[in-house]
């Protein structure tokens, strides 16, 4: 059975990626690890490394996005939560056969190798969970 190892980030929604790097970095103290952009997203993200996990910043970057229109429609605030788990597809598989609404029915692939999808809010109490599956490292 596939299990759920550690959150890996949390991730907020800025329309104000300048205003919120000062809020995380220069009033709470985090350092960034990484800011770059996500054309296939349409997003900008910034990582900022807390305690194992990951702050994500993301700002839309086009105005017709699926993120554009949740930032419109809510404001800027949490946006997902992401949970890395040991087998991904395993997870997907389980969740499919309890009838949980998916909003990737198959992992996406990250450039970085990583396998990512997402869980429908609707299906977890108006939280969008996304799932992580980091490449397996030789050592393991
Ligand atoms: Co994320």
């Amino acid at each position: 059975m596939a299990r759920i190892k550690r959150i890996d980030h949390i991730a907020l929604i800025v329309q104000d990626m300048q205003g919120a790097l000062s809020l995380w970095q220069d009033t709470l103290g985090l350092d960034v690890s990484e800011i770059k952009d996500l054309p296939d997203e349409a997003a900008q993200v910034a990582f900022l490394p807390v305690g194992g996990s990951e702050v994500e910043l993301v700002k839309p970057t086009t105005s017709d996005s699926g993120l554009a229109k949740y930032l419109k429609k809510y404001g800027p605030g949490m946006h997902h939560v992401c949970l890395e788990v040991d087998d991904i597809i395993g997870m997907l598989d389980q969740l499919k056969e309890q009838g949980i609404r998916l909003v990737d029915e198959t992992p996406k692939m990250g450039d970085d190798g990583k396998m990512f999808a997402f869980i429908h809010p609707k299906a977890t109490f108006g939280v969008l969970v996304e799932l992580y599956e980091y490449p397996r490292r030789v050592d393991e």
